[in-house]
């Protein structure tokens, strides 16, 4: 049974229901991942570190990737999230697959170690993003890696326009902001990878779009379903409000000429060149 109270202050919170949605999540971005490793030449005996790796989704595709001749280690600060990877990884027989519990603050890592460094969904979560990385840079070894996969939070939209749907960005927005972090977070990426002396390889953003059938649309509903009336709960919205979205997103979801749009998420990678 997860632990429901598990690393309260992350604001999408640890439980079964937030697993799945993170396996759907997966299965609806994860060939955005896919082409971001193969631009960045992510290979055989690599040494990899998912940072923020939740239950090990991309840590089980890096561990592909790399082989038995190179290493993937997970670092999370939930256990729950930490067992049921280490139980995927022991049902495929992987030796080279560790799991290290904390956080990208709090944890010492080896120095100057890894060729690749992933950060996917977790960035925007936290309260100073360059406190976050600079242990990640000192873990780099010189030549390596580091690579960030989160939200610019612009584009989110659903097509006809004209309800109270349009003004959901913003909305999203200071949800994120109530928790400390920052939808708009991969934009301040490259300015710290020049502070601390990383050469930028690769920017790219992608918007995925589809229609009330398609995968990204009910990747955002098991999204907005679930966390707009947490939004109400919170006070960064009225209950009336809540109700008013909500009505606006199933009407969206019965029109078959619906298009929805996704926010921006940024490929963001930099090199250490020191
Ligand atoms: C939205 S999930 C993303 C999981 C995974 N990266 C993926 O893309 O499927 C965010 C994860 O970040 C973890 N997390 C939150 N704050 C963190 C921190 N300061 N350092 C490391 N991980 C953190 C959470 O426990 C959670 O598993």
């Amino acid at each position: 049974m997860p632990d429901t109270n598990e690393h309260d202050s992350y604001l999408l919170g640890v439980n079964q229901q937030e697993l799945e949605r993170l396996q759907f999540q997966h299965s609806v971005w994860g060939h955005v991942t896919r082409k971001f490793f193969d631009r960045l030449n992510v290979g055989r005996g690599w040494r990899c570190l998912d940072v923020g790796a939740g239950p090990g989704l991309v840590t089980m595709d890096l561990r592909e990737l790399v082989g038995e001749t190179g290493e993937v280690t997970a670092l999370d600060p939930s256990q729950f999230y930490l067992d049921c990877l280490r139980k995927q990884a022991a049902d495929k027989g992987w030796t080279n697959v560790t799991c290290v519990h904390g956080t990208a603050e709090n944890t010492t890592l080896p120095s100057r170690y890894y060729d690749f460094i992933f950060v996917r969904w977790v960035i925007a979560f936290v309260p100073d993003p360059e406190q976050f990385l600079l242990p990640l840079f000192n873990a780099l070894r010189t030549g390596g890696i580091i690579a960030i996969q989160d939200y610019y939070y612009e584009g989110l939209s659903l097509f006809p326009r004209g309800g109270i749907w349009d003004t959901i960005p913003d909305i999203v927005r200071a949800y994120y902001r109530s928790g400390g972090g920052d939808a708009y977070v991969t934009g301040k990426i490259p300015a710290i990878f020049r502070k601390h002396g990383l050469e930028i390889a690769d920017f790219t953003p992608t918007c995925l779009s589809g229609g009330p059938t398609s995968g990204v649309m009910e990747w955002a509903n098991r999204f907005f379903s679930l966390h707009i009336p947490l939004m109400a709960k919170k006070g960064v919205i009225s209950r009336e409000q809540a109700d008013a979205l909500m009505a606006d997103w199933s009407a969206h979801r019965q029109n078959p000429d619906t298009l929805f749009f996704s926010p921006l998420v940024v490929d963001v990678a930099g090199i250490a060149r020191r």
